[in-house]
C-alpha cells in the first residue's frame, strides 16, 4: 500500500477503503452463491458506509439487520424490504413496528416471548408478519469466545429443546406465519469444518420438522465465513467457493426450499485499512512504543478481541526492519489500547505513515466517541 498523494490534505486518521478489492469480493461471492441458487444478505452491521452499501445494492444482495436503525439504513440505503431480514434478542417494539410498516422479508425470532409480542404487533397493525426460528443449533465454530453464537450457553436462539414448546404456541399465533429456519453459529470462522459440522445439526433439526407436516420456505445458515488477516487485500481470500460448496456438499434442502445466508467480514474485510500517522516514539524496556493518532476508538478489535491487524509503515516501505521490535499503541487512556505488541517495523519516526490492513469491517463501525474523540470519516480510492 502507498500514501496517496490526495491524502495530504485530510486530517489522520481515516479509513481508506479501495472500491476495486470490495467489488472484487462482492463479485467473486455473487457468482459462487448465483451458482448454487443461493441468496445472499450482506450483514450491515460489519460495515454500514454509505458508499460501500450503494455498491452492495448495486450487486443486488439483500440486508442482514440486528437494529432498527439498521432496517432503516438498509430501506434508506435501497435494499429491497422483501431482501430484508431482521434478527437480534432484543428488538424493541418501536423496531418491530417499523419492520412491519417496511413490510421487511422476515423476522429472524430467538425467543418464545418475542414471537408473543411480533403477533401482538402485527395483529394490531393488522398485518401477518413472517417469521424464521433463529435455532441455536450448539454447534462450535472454533472462534474468539466472544463472537461464538451458536453453542447452548450462549444468548442467542431458541435452545433445541424449547423447539415443541414453542412450535405449540406459534401454531397458536395468526398473526404470524413460520417462513423460515435460521442459525448462525459464529464468526469469523476459518476451519470450515465447523460449517459441515452445521450441516449436519440443520439436517437433523429440519427432519425433526418434517415429523411434524413441517416445511419451512426456506433454510438460513447465517454468515461467519473468516478472512485471512495475514494476507491484506489477497485478491482470492475468501474462498467462496469453498464455503458455499461445503452446504452444497453436506446440506438437505427439502424441495422447493430456498438458502439463504448472511455474509459480513467475507465481503468487505479486506477492502478497508486505517490510515494514521505517528505521533511519538517513546523508548520502552523491551520494546519501543510507536503512538500511534489512531487508537481503540477508531479500530477496537485489538482492544476487544486480541484479534491481530497486519501493521505497516507507509512511509518507510521497503527499508529493513529496526533492531528493536515496537509496541504500536494509540493515544487513549487505556492499556488495551494497543494495535500489536512487538511488532516489526522499520526504523519509526514521528510523522510517517501508518496502515492498519484489513479493517474493512468491524473497523469503522465500532468506532466510539470516548475520550470525546470525533468519529472517524472514510476516504474512498479506486
Ligand atoms: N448474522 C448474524 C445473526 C450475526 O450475528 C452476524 C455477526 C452475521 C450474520 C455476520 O457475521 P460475519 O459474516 O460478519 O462473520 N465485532 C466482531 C464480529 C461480531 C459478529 C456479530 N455477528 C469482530 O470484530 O470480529
Amino acid at each position: 500500500m502507498k500514501v496517496l498523494k490526495q491524502w495530504a490534505e485530510l486530517e489522520t486518521p481515516f479509513y481508506a477503503y479501495d472500491r476495486q478489492v470490495l467489488h472484487h469480493a462482492l463479485q467473486r461471492a455473487k457468482t459462487a452463491a448465483e451458482k448454487r441458487n443461493y441468496h445472499v444478505h450482506y450483514a450491515l452491521k460489519a460495515n454500514a458506509e454509505a458508499n460501500l452499501l450503494q455498491s452492495i445494492v448495486e450487486m443486488g444482495f439483500g440486508a442482514d439487520c440486528v437494529s432498527g436503525q439498521e432496517v432503516e439504513c438498509a430501506v434508506e440505503s435501497g435494499f429491497a424490504a422483501e431482501k430484508i431480514v431482521f434478527a437480534g434478542v432484543g428488538k424493541s417494539d418501536r423496531e418491530i413496528r417499523y419492520a412491519l410498516e417496511n413490510d421487511i422479508y422476515c423476522f429472524n425470532c430467538e425467543s418464545l416471548q418475542e414471537l408473543e409480542v411480533i403477533d401482538q404487533l402485527a395483529a394490531s397493525m393488522g398485518k401477518v408478519a413472517r417469521v424464521a426460528l433463529r435455532i441455536n443449533p450448539d454447534v462450535d465454530p472454533n472462534t474468539h469466545r466472544y463472537i461464538t453464537t451458536g453453542l447452548e450457553e450462549n444468548k442467542f436462539g431458541i435452545n433445541v429443546w424449547q423447539l415443541e414448546e414453542t412450535l405449540a404456541r406459534l401454531q397458536t399465533l395468526n398473526a404470524l406465519q413460520l417462513e423460515g429456519l435460521h442459525f448462525h453459529i459464529g464468526s469469523q470462522i476459518t476451519d470450515l469444518s465447523a460449517f459441515r459440522n452445521l450441516c449436519t445439526r440443520v439436517n437433523e433439526i429440519q427432519r425433526w420438522f418434517f415429523d411434524r407436516q413441517i416445511v419451512p420456505n426456506h433454510v438460513n445458515l447465517g454468515g461467519g465465513l473468516g478472512i485471512d488477516y495475514d494476507r491484506p487485500a489477497a485478491s482470492d481470500d475468501p474462498d467462496f467457493e469453498a464455503y458455499f460448496s461445503i452446504f452444497e456438499r453436506f446440506l438437505e434442502p427439502r424441495p422447493h426450499q430456498s438458502i439463504h445466508f448472511e455474509l459480513g467480514r467475507a465481503l468487505v474485510g479486506h477492502c478497508g485499512a486505517l490510515i494514521s500517522k505517528v505521533l511519538y516514539v517513546k523508548p520502552g524496556i523491551k520494546t519501543d512504543f510507536v503512538i500511534l493518532d489512531a487508537g481503540m476508538t477508531e479500530l477496537i478489535r485489538p482492544a476487544l478481541y486480541q484479534a491481530y491487524h497486519r501493521i505497516e509503515n507507509l512511509s518507510k516501505s521497503g527499508q529493513p526492519i529496526a533492531p528493536k521490535k515496537y509496541d504500536v499503541v494509540g493515544p487513549i487512556c487505556e492499556s488495551s489500547d494497543c494495535f500489536g505488541k512487538a511488532v516489526e517495523l522499520p526504523q519509526t519516526e514521528r510523522g510517517d505513515w501508518v496502515a492498519i490492513h484489513t479493517a474493512g469491517a468491524y473497523g469503522q463501525v465500532m468506532a466510539s466517541r470516548y475520550n470525546l474523540r470525533p468519529f472517524v470519516p472514510a476516504v474512498w480510492t479506486d
